[in-house]
C-alpha cells in the first residue's frame, strides 16, 4: 500500500471556514448577506423552483390575479430561511456591501434563463421587500398578536413610519394634512432629538407626541397628553385594511414599486391556531385582490401547506381556499440538502474524486451490500457518483442524520436561534471532519462515518439522563463496541422509518469500524493468512488450532464474518487446560450467535469445538 492520505487532503476548499449555522432572514450585517449570497448552492430543484416564480412574478402585473404567494417548506434545516431570503434579497434587488444582490444572486445560479428572467424583474417590476422572522420579530405589543399586525408594523417600519400602531396612524394622518414636517421640527425644538430614531422607544415616544399635539395645536389638545390618552390602544388593524394601506403608502413613499412580503416561520406561528390561520388566509386574500398582482406574500414552514391545514379537524371548509392563495408551492426535499452539503462542504479535488473512484470501483459490492438498511422508507441509492459527492458520508447517513437531527429539536424544543451547536446538516457534516470530538479530517482516507460519531456531536441536545446513563456503559462493559451501540441505539429512535434491529444497528455502526477500513484484513489472504500457522510454529505449538480455524472459516458463509487469527494467537490456550474450549464458549460462539442472529440456525451444531474436531479429524488424537 502507498503512504495512506489523510481525509483532510480530499476537499476542493477550506473545511475549516466559517459555516453561519442559521440563516436569519433579518440580518442586517452586509458582510454576513454577502458571504451568504456567496455560498448559497444552486440545486437543479432549487432552480426549477426561482425560475417557476421569477416566471409569475414577470407575468403578474400584466394579469391582475389574487393568488400570489409562495408557501416554502422543508424540513428543519432543509434551507428555506435560505431559499426566503435570496428570493427576497434578489427580486428587491438590494445593495449589500455595495454590490446588487440581484447580481451576485444571479451569478451563483449559473443559469442564463434565470439570469434574464431576474433582470426583466429587476428592470420593470422594482421591488420593496419587507423581510422578517414572525417568532423573532413581534410587534412591541406582546400577546396573541396576529401576522396581520406584525407584518403591518414591519410594513410601516420598512417605510419609515413608527412601528406602533397609535405612532403610525399620528404619522400617517399628519403626513396626509402636509403637516408631518411640522411635527417633527417641533420635536425637535421641544426634546432637542429627532424624531426619527425616538419614535421606536414607544413608552415616551406616546407621551412626547402628546406633548408635541399641544404645542402646536392647544385647541384641539387642551393638555399634554391630550392626545395620548385618547389614543392609547385605539388603533386596529384588519387584513383588509393592511391591503388598503399597503397600496396607499406604497404609493407615498415608494411609488411605482412592488411590495414583497418575506415571512419566516410562519407555519410555527398559524400552526394548530385555527384564528390565526383564518388571519394568514385573510391577509393574503385581501392583498391579492387589492394588490392586483403588485403584492405578493413569500412565507416559509416546516409542514407542507396541505399537511398543515388537514392536521386541524374543524375549520377545513373555511380554511379550504387557503389553499388556491398559494399557487406557488416550493418544498425542500433531503436531495438539495443532500446536495447542497457536498457541494459547499464536501466537494472533493480532482485526485480526491478518483482516489475514491477507484476505491469504490475496488469494493462497490461489500460496501454496498454492508450498507443495505432495511427501512420503511426508500434510501438513497450507493452510486460511485453519490460516493464520491458525499464521502465520507455516506448518501443513506445524510436521510438519517436528517431525521434524528429534527427528531432532537422537536423533542428539545429548543429556542432555534439560540446555540444548539449541529443542527443542521450542513454544520454537521463540517463538524464530523474538524471537530476534535470526532475529527475525521485526520482520519485516512477508506474511513466512514459512524452514527455514534454523530451521537458525540449531537450529544449536547440529548437529554441527561441518557446521556449519562450512555455515559456509564464503559464502565460496565467493557465491549469496545457496547457504548458505539447503545449511542446508535439512542439516535435511532429518532428514525422512525429505520428499524432498531440488531443488523441495522450493526450495519450503520459497528460493522462499518470493523469491516470498511477498506485495508483488505481477510483470514484467507495476505496478510493475514498463514499468520497463526507460523505463530504456532515460532513458538513451538501443535499446528491443530490453525486447522480448526480454517475449517470454521470453512463454514462460514459470510466471507466478512469470518473469525481472525488473533483469538488463538494467546499463550494461555495452549498452556491451560480447556483453553480452546474456553475460547470457543466465550469468544467465537456468541460472536457466531451474535452473527446470525435471526436465523433458525443451531450455531453449536455448526461450529461447536466437538463438531469441528470431528471434521477435521482430530477428534481422536484428542481422546489419547
Ligand atoms: N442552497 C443552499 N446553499 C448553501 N447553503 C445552504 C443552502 N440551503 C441551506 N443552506 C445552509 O443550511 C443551513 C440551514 O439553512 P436555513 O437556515 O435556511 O434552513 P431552514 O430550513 O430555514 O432551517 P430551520 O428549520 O432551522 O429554520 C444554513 O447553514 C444555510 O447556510
Ligand atoms: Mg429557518
Amino acid at each position: 500500500m502507498t503512504t495512506p492520505t489523510p481525509i483532510k487532503m480530499l476537499f476542493e476548499n477550506d473545511i475549516r471556514r466559517r459555516i453561519e449555522e442559521v440563516i436569519k432572514v433579518d440580518q442586517t450585517d452586509e458582510e454576513i448577506i454577502r458571504e451568504e449570497i456567496k455560498e448559497y448552492v444552486v440545486t437543479d430543484a432549487i432552480r426549477t423552483h426561482y425560475t417557476g416564480i421569477f416566471e409569475a412574478y414577470r407575468e403578474a402585473p400584466n394579469k391582475p390575479t389574487d393568488g400570489v404567494s409562495i408557501w416554502v417548506s422543508g424540513f428543519f434545516g432543509s434551507g428555506k430561511s435560505s431559499f426566503a431570503k435570496m428570493l427576497g434579497l434578489a427580486v428587491a434587488n438590494r445593495t449589500v456591501a455595495g454590490e446588487s444582490a440581484a447580481e451576485r444572486f444571479a451569478e451563483r445560479t449559473g443559469d442564463k434563463k434565470l439570469q434574464v428572467l431576474l433582470k426583466a424583474i429587476n428592470e420593470k417590476i422594482p421591488t420593496h421587500a419587507v423581510i422578517f422572522d414572525v417568532s423573532t420579530d413581534r410587534g412591541i405589543r406582546s400577546g396573541n398578536q396576529a401576522l396581520t399586525e406584525i407584518m403591518y408594523g414591519l410594513f410601516l417600519q420598512s417605510l419609515g413610519y413608527a412601528k406602533d400602531l397609535d405612532l403610525s396612524e399620528l404619522e400617517i394622518g399628519l403626513e396626509e394634512k402636509g403637516q408631518l414636517a411640522r411635527f417633527e421640527e417641533e420635536y425637535e425644538r421641544l426634546f432637542k432629538k429627532k424624531w426619527a430614531t425616538e419614535k421606536g422607544k414607544v413608552a415616551f415616544a406616546l407621551s412626547e407626541a402628546s406633548r408635541v399635539l399641544h404645542s402646536l395645536d392647544p385647541d384641539t389638545y387642551p393638555m399634554a397628553d391630550s392626545w395620548v390618552k385618547a389614543v392609547k390602544n385605539k388603533a386596529d388593524i384588519t387584513p383588509g385594511k393592511l391591503a388598503d394601506r399597503a397600496g396607499e403608502l406604497m404609493k407615498r413613499r415608494k411609488p411605482g414599486l412592488s411590495l414583497m412580503f418575506v415571512v419566516d416561520e410562519v407555519g410555527q406561528f398559524v400552526a394548530r391556531d385555527v384564528q390565526k390561520m383564518l388571519d394568514l388566509q385573510a391577509v393574503v386574500q385581501q392583498l391579492g385582490v387589492k394588490g392586483r398582482g403588485k403584492h405578493w406574500v413569500v412565507v416559509t414552514s416546516q409542514e407542507q401547506l396541505g399537511e398543515l391545514v388537514s392536521g386541524l379537524d374543524d375549520k377545513k371548509i373555511e380554511l379550504a381556499r387557503l389553499m388556491d392563495r398559494f399557487p406557488l408551492q416550493v418544498h425542500l426535499e433531503p436531495s438539495d440538502i443532500s446536495e447542497v452539503t457536498s457541494r459547499r462542504v464536501l466537494s472533493k479535488n480532482a485526485a480526491a474524486q478518483s482516489a475514491l473512484g477507484k476505491l469504490f470501483d475496488e469494493h462497490r459490492g461489500r460496501l454496498t451490500e454492508h450498507t443495505r438498511l432495511t427501512a420503511d422508507i426508500k434510501l438513497p441509492q450507493l452510486t460511485r457518483e453519490a460516493f464520491i459527492d458525499l464521502y465520507p458520508l455516506l448518501p443513506y447517513q445524510i436521510d438519517l442524520i436528517i431525521q434524528v437531527v429534527s427528531g432532537l429539536r422537536t423533542q428539545g424544543g429548543a429556542g432555534k436561534h439560540v446555540g444548539g451547536a449541529n443542527r443542521t446538516i450542513i454544520k454537521l457534516a463540517q463538524q464530523l471532519l474538524i471537530n476534535p470530538a470526532v475529527n475525521l479530517a485526520d482520519g485516512q482516507l477508506g474511513d466512514l462515518v459512524r452514527l455514534d460519531q454523530v451521537y458525540d456531536l449531537v450529544e449536547g441536545n440529548i437529554g441527561s439522563e441518557v446521556r449519562a446513563k450512555i455515559a456509564a456503559i464503559s464502565k460496565e462493559l467493557n465491549h469496545p463496541l457496547a457504548q458505539p451501540v447503545a449511542k446508535v441505539i439512542c439516535l435511532l429512535q429518532y428514525v422512525k422509518s429505520v428499524h432498531r434491529s440488531a443488523e441495522n444497528i450493526a450495519l450503520v455502526d459497528a460493522a462499518m469500524r470493523r469491516r470498511f477500513a477498506f485495508l483488505e484484513m481477510h483470514p484467507d489472504s495476505p496478510p493475514v493468512q498463514g499468520v497463526l500457522r507460523d505463530w504456532l510454529a515460532a513458538n513451538e505449538l501443535p499446528g491443530e488450532s490453525a486447522e480448526l480455524l480454517d475449517a470454521l472459516n470453512a463454514r462460514i458463509p459470510h466471507r466478512d464474518f469470518a473469525i481472525g487469527p488473533s483469538y488463538f494467537m494467546r499463550d494461555w490456550i495452549y498452556s491451560e487446560d480447556g483453553g480452546l474450549d474456553e475460547v470457543w464458549e466465550t469468544d467465537l460462539l456468541p460472536l457466531l450467535e451474535e452473527h446470525h442472529a435471526g436465523e433458525d440456525l443451531d450455531v453449536r451444531a455448526l461450529y461447536g469445538l466437538a463438531v469441528l474436531r470431528r471434521a477435521i479429524g482430530s477428534a481422536q488424537d484428542e481422546h489419547e
